[in-house]
């Protein structure tokens, strides 16, 4: 486990999304009615920077050609075997940390 810190909780206001960059590893930080959730920033499909997108209810969509992820599974709403990594996420304080060493399924 190697949390680190991401983002300020308050940049990331509910219904918003942020990007944070660790290296080569992009997460897209969304926040979903004040649940905090990390995915992979890039979108299965052709790897469009998800964080730039939209963010409907738990609906991530990706800015290039509009496919849809459940923030809270990372299934695209198509087709459920397509899924984004996710990463752990602790907040503390007014801090958002991710798990960027322990990406989730697939
Ligand atoms: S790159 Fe995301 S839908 Fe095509």
């Amino acid at each position: 486990m190697a949390f680190v810190r991401a983002a300020l909780l308050a940049r990331l206001a509910p219904g918003t999304m942020l990007e944070y960059r660790n290296g080569e590893q992009q997460v897209a930080l969304c926040n979903v009615n004040g649940e905090i959730r990390a995915l992979d920033n890039h979108c299965p499909h052709r790897g469009g920077p998800l964080a730039q997108g939209a963010l409907h209810g738990v609906m991530v969509v990706c800015p290039w050609h509009a496919w849809e992820f459940d923030c809270i599974t990372g299934a695209c709403d198509f087709n459920p075997e397509i899924v984004v990594r996710q990463y752990p996420v602790r907040v503390e304080g007014d801090e958002i940390f991710v798990d960027i060493d322990s990406a989730g399924t697939p």
